[in-house]
């Protein structure tokens, strides 16, 4: 089964409060969304491989640890996704960034592709799929799935607000991609929104509707 872990920091929870907030404009809503999620790459990068080093200091040599040469790629889900990646960025410039866009075909009730450009060496890479809302879980598992398709074989998710139901059906579908969440709420509602949530994530960063 998938870990899931809610990084419940003083600090992530202090600015989802502002994001929660319907009186919360799109300036400032887009500025905190993406400076909670600098704060939870902090935690999702945590276990990144370590090797040993010696370096020279103006005194001594200093015995200490750089990360390894993993490579990493953040891969936002279309569109409210595109809102986390510059957050996660400030802490690994180095990570190539993917995007995957997709929608549910009403009729066939099957993933539809629209777009999807990924790092050619995607096999190799950590990859951490990004989207602010987990709601029933259908965009993050379909994403997945394409990700694993192209050879994706290590990928964490990443979002803000969960729904218990996304957390169960995501975990259930790829049990071996970890979770990390900043709250997991109520429960989704019949229109699909989770409560108490947010809102539209992808309305509230772009200032559409
Ligand atoms: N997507 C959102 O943007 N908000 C929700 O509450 C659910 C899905």
């Amino acid at each position: 089964m998938s870990k899931v872990t809610e990084i419940n920091h003083p600090l992530i929870l202090h600015k989802l409060a502002i994001i929660r907030d319907k009186n919360t404009g799109s300036k400032e809503f887009r500025e905190v969304v993406e400076e909670i999620s600098t704060l939870m790459a902090y935690e999702v990068t945590r276990d990144l491989p370590m090797e040993d080093v010696d370096i020279e200091t103006p005194v001594a040599i200093a015995h200490c640890k750089t990360i390894t040469g993993k490579k990493l790629a953040i891969v936002p889900i279309l569109r409210a996704g595109i809102g986390m990646v510059d957050g996660m960025l400030k802490l690994v410039p180095a990570a190539k960034v993917g995007h995957i866009g997709l929608y549910r075909d009403e009729s066939t009730l099957q993933p539809v592709e629209y777009f999807c450009k990924l790092p050619k060496d995607i096999e190799e890479r950590d990859v951490i799929v990004v989207d602010p809302m987990l709601a029933t879980g259908g965009s993050a598992v379909d994403a997945i799935h394409m990700l694993k398709k192209r050879g994706a074989k290590s990928i964490k998710f990443v979002g803000l607000v969960a729904a218990p139901e996304g957390i169960k059906v995501l975990s259930e579908k790829h049990p071996d991609v970890d979770i990390f969440i900043a709250s997991i709420d109520e429960k989704l509602n019949e229109n699909g929104y989770i409560v108490p949530g947010l809102g539209d994530a992808g309305d509230r960063l772009f200032g559409t509707k």
